[in-house]
């Protein structure tokens, strides 16, 4: 039996694991789109309680069709899938708990598919269709090499992809699938945060220069360039401060003295940045 919860009053009472760095990724990659002339419509393929997809809602314009595709409480369809679901999910997510943490935010559902995102290899998503897909469904690698060729299909050029979970130690398979797209199937980087890598099929350099146009460094981000076996990518994270750091900010150093309720909310933050920054996720639900 899984409990309701009360209805979000903010995006970041949605339980979830969508933190801010990606979220400000998304926002800009979606908005310079917007900007740009650029129109599609969007997919993700894995959506939890919908912390990520109300944001993905945020971005539709008039025209533009946001798919979701999850198990929610349906059945796996093998059983390492189910295994997963059971570990992560099950205790906490309905398809009506999605639905109304949506609805809290928008005045409309997206196109729901209730179902293994195999089914999107049927070609119910039309080809180049999409100008964003957000991929963050099964963690294992059938499913995950899966996924990507249905996001394959579904970009338009130039789209993009986001891969969650590329790099963490509980999802080799994720990263498995991921750079083999890299190597075998035509997927270029174009930015790695500590939760997902970001790519196209299309012009991977436009991207980055899109990126490139916000000043991340003057808004507490680091800004780094790779190159991997001639793919050029970026990475963004958190400019993390010591507590040594925070310990001399007159008014921070003030509020830890006088403030105990702001200080832990401080110290919060803090940790919540330290846990983002290593990619370690939260327990379901917290
Ligand atoms: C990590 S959560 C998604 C988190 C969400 N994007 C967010 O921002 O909070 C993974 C989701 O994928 C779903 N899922 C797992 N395996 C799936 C499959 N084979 N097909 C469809 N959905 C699946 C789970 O039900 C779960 O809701």
């Amino acid at each position: 039996m899984v409990a309701t919860r009360p209805v979000p009053q903010k995006r970041d009472d949605i339980p979830g694991w969508f933190f801010g760095l990606d979220r400000a990724a998304f926002s800009h990659l979606l908005s310079a789109q917007t900007a740009a002339g650029i129109t599609g419509d969007v997919l993700e393929l894995g959506s939890y309680l919908g912390r990520s997809a109300v944001l993905l809602g945020d971005h539709l314009q008039p025209g533009e069709r946001l798919t979701v595709c999850d198990l929610f409480d349906s059945e796996a369809g093998d059983a390492e899938n189910a295994a997963e679901m059971t570990m992560s999910y099950r205790r906490t997510l309905t398809r009506s708990a999605f639905e109304s943490n949506y609805l809290a935010f928008h005045s409309e559902l997206p196109e729901i598919v209730q179902a293994p995102t195999s089914v999107l290899a049927d070609g119910r998503i039309p080809a180049d269709s999409c100008r964003f897909v957000h991929v963050d469904a099964s963690h294992l690698y059938e499913h995950v090499s899966g996924d990507i060729l249905v996001a394959r299909s579904a970009l338009a050029e130039d789209g993009l992809v986001a891969l969650d979970d590329y790099r963490s130690e509980h999802t080799p398979g994720v990263s498995a699938a991921v750079w083999e797209a890299v190597f075998t199937g035509g997927l270029r980087p174009v930015l790695l945060t500590p939760m997902k890598f970001y790519g196209t099929w299309g012009d991977a350099a436009a991207a980055r220069r899109t990126l490139l146009a916000r000043d991340w460094r003057a808004e507490g981000y680091t800004v780094d360039e790779d190159t991997i076996a001639g793919h050029h990518v970026l990475r963004l994270n958190y400019q993390v401060k010591t507590p040594a750091q925070i310990q001399r900010s007159t008014p921070r150093r003030l509020a830890l003295d006088l403030l105990p309720p702001v200080a832990t909310r401080a110290t919060r933050r803090v940790l919540r940045t330290l846990r983002e920054r290593r990619a370690v996720p939260p327990t379901p639900g917290a």
